[in-house]
């Protein structure tokens, strides 16, 4: 593609590109202004003035020639990027940067090295280029590429109307970044409301097609209350670029079931020899999961709860269930649950995620036991959403918990999870997760620090890893930057605990630990990510404040070992 520019006064930009044959420019503008694209002179596409609300605006380039890209608004526009759909695959997008000098494009790896270029930019985890992302959706693997879709706001580093996101991996690590994949159904910026392409999943038929279920809450004006959520099915096209055939299929809530009828996960039930759906939703005010069957997909009976909260959920504030999960591992079914809204007593963290294993029999769904267990005692971890890729379960979450964001004015917000891989525990009464063997594969685990003993230490940049083998029961690992805190993690009296810099002691992040003789931290600028007895204990904080220590105290019995993770392919 060559690249010439010429200059005019004031805030113009005129810039020529030479474009393939079948080339989309994707852009979301907003503001003052115009765009034109000229060939040889003559204008072949326009936006005479953008709106003051962003909007959605796509240019196809037919034959292959060189286009004069001219606009008096430049920095009208919020999100580009481009790509031709037969090499998409292979290329992911190029990001088209407009300013008053020209348009910067970027693909591939310049991409990656421009992220790099933020220093406050997690390396490990996965984060959009731009603006505002939250749970991980549609996730599935096709061939022997994995597909991670996420909840998108494609103008601006806030929650707005949604979109779904894409990337794609040949190895869960390393992600190219794809055109946004869905839209919602109508312009909410220029209602001025908010709603979209909410959450949902991927399910593969047994016929082998792909779709994906989702919700799209109708535009909102309000976050809390009186909005509709109806479930609808998006098909893939033949190159998974855009979703397409779209259609809804359940829009009627059950009684007693209000606003909130979201989130939903579909599975083929061998056993009803019917469809199954979970949504996440709230009975008469109790947080529930309900249950629906169809027999062809498109029509769907309510077959009752699948899960009510006790009733103590709703008195300490959750509102609803979201982003419920329900999977088999070996012989038992497990169901994860978000409770929105829900502040724990006893430490006041709030919108944590719990797991129930139990059996699934005749369309009802029964607990081994009523004990909810914590599935991540850190509380940003949330949205979890898993799905089978050859024999294994897979899970990403989203990095977040509405208690504290990235600093005002950041390009973008969000991360995901490591990829982890769910198992049951050998007496099949917990859910564990650790990070996935890929994590291991790709990252050289150089040990910077390898000790017996307690002592100081300096720590190379992140990312890094610390292991602890041996017994934890007095272990503290105290990582600060010019003596202030980064982050401490100590256990006393058998409870695991984890602290911020951001933290002012109001909330507690703390967990049972008992006789755990294993723990793997993770520290990528910000993210702690801590797994312990074999993944029985997880916990996940995202904090934004001091993220950078260079030194570490070590107090423990525990033999410790500091990794440095290096990307053996960069
Ligand atoms: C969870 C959630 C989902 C919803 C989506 C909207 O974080 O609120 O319930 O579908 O995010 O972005």
């Amino acid at each position: 593609m060559t690249n010439q520019m010429e200059r005019e006064n004031g805030p113009w930009m005129k810039q020529n590109l030479f474009l393939p044959s079948g080339y989309c420019l994707e852009f979301w503008a907003a503001g003052d202004g115009f765009f034109r694209f000229n060939i040889d002179g003559k204008t072949v596409w326009e936006a005479r003035s953008f709106p003051i609300h962003p909007e959605f605006f796509k240019y196809h380039h037919r034959e292959a020639c060189e286009v004069t890209i001219v606009t008096n608004a430049p920095d009208a526009v919020l999100w580009a990027y481009g790509y031709q759909p037969q090499t998409v695959n292979e290329t992911g997008v190029t990001v088209f940067d407009f300013s008053e000098k020209g348009i910067l494009q970027r693909t591939g790896a310049e991409i990656e090295d421009w992220l790099r270029s933020d220093p406050d930019r997690p390396v490990l985890h996965f984060s959009p280029i731009r603006h505002w992302m939250n749970d991980p959706v549609g996730l599935c693997k096709i061939g022997k590429l994995w597909h991670l879709f996420f909840q998108f706001h494609p103008s601006g580093s806030e929650w707005g109307p949604m979109h779904w996101g894409h990337a794609t991996s040949h190895d869960l690590v390393d992600w190219l970044h794809m055109p946004v994949f869905l839209h919602p159904e109508q312009n909410l910026w220029r209602l001025g409301a908010t709603g979209g392409a909410f959450s949902g999943n991927a399910f593969r038929d047994r016929d082998g097609s792909l779709m994906f279920f989702y919700t799209e809450r109708l535009p909102a004006y309000d976050l809390f209350k009186g909005y509709r959520e109806i479930q609808k099915i998006a098909r893939p096209d033949r190159r998974m670029i855009k979703a397409e055939g779209i259609v809804t299929v359940l829009e009627q809530r059950p009684d007693g079931v209000e606003h909130d009828f979201r989130d939903p996960k579909v599975w083929w039930d061998d056993a009803a020899n019917g469809y199954r759906m979970i949504l996440g939703a709230s009975i008469e005010g109790d947080p529930a999961v309900l249950l629906f069957g169809s027999g062809d997909c498109l029509e769907w009976q309510y077959l009752g709860p699948l899960y009510r909260a006790p009733v103590n959920f709703r008195q300490e504030g959750a509102r609803a269930v979201e982003c419920p999960d329900f999977f088999q591992l070996e012989d038992k079914w497990v169901l994860v649950m978000g409770f929105v809204g829900h502040v724990e007593p006893r430490t006041r963290r709030h919108n944590l995620l719990y797991a129930l294993i139990g059996e699934f029999i005749e369309d009802c769904f029964v607990p081994d036991t009523p004990e909810l267990q914590l599935l991540d005692f850190g509380t940003d971890y949330y949205a979890m959403q898993s799905f089978d890729a050859g024999g294994r379960q897979i899970a990403f979450a989203w990095l977040f918990n509405w208690e504290y964001r990235k600093p005002e004015g950041s390009s973008y917000s969000g991360e995901m999870s490591l990829p982890r891989v769910l198992s049951l525990s050998k007496d099949k009464n917990k859910l564990l997760m650790l990070p996935v063997i890929e994590v291991d594969e790709h990252y050289a685990a150089d040990p910077v620090i390898e000790s017996d003993q307690s002592g100081q230490y300096s720590l190379p940049k992140a990312p890094i890893e610390i292991r602890l083998t041996g017994p934890l029961e007095g272990s503290k690992l105290v990582a600060t930057k010019d003596g202030e805190l980064a982050f401490e993690v100590s256990v006393a009296d058998g409870i695991l605990s984890v602290r911020l810099a951001q933290d002012d002691g109001s909330i507690h992040y703390v967990a049972e630990l008992g006789e755990a003789k294993d723990l793997r931290l993770f520290h990528d600028f910000g993210i702690v990510e801590v797994f312990a007895d074999g993944g029985a204990v997880c916990g996940t904080r995202r904090g934004y404040v001091n993220i950078d220590p260079d030194h570490l105290e070590i107090s423990t019995t525990a033999s410790t070992q500091v990794l440095e993770k290096r990307s053996r392919k960069h």
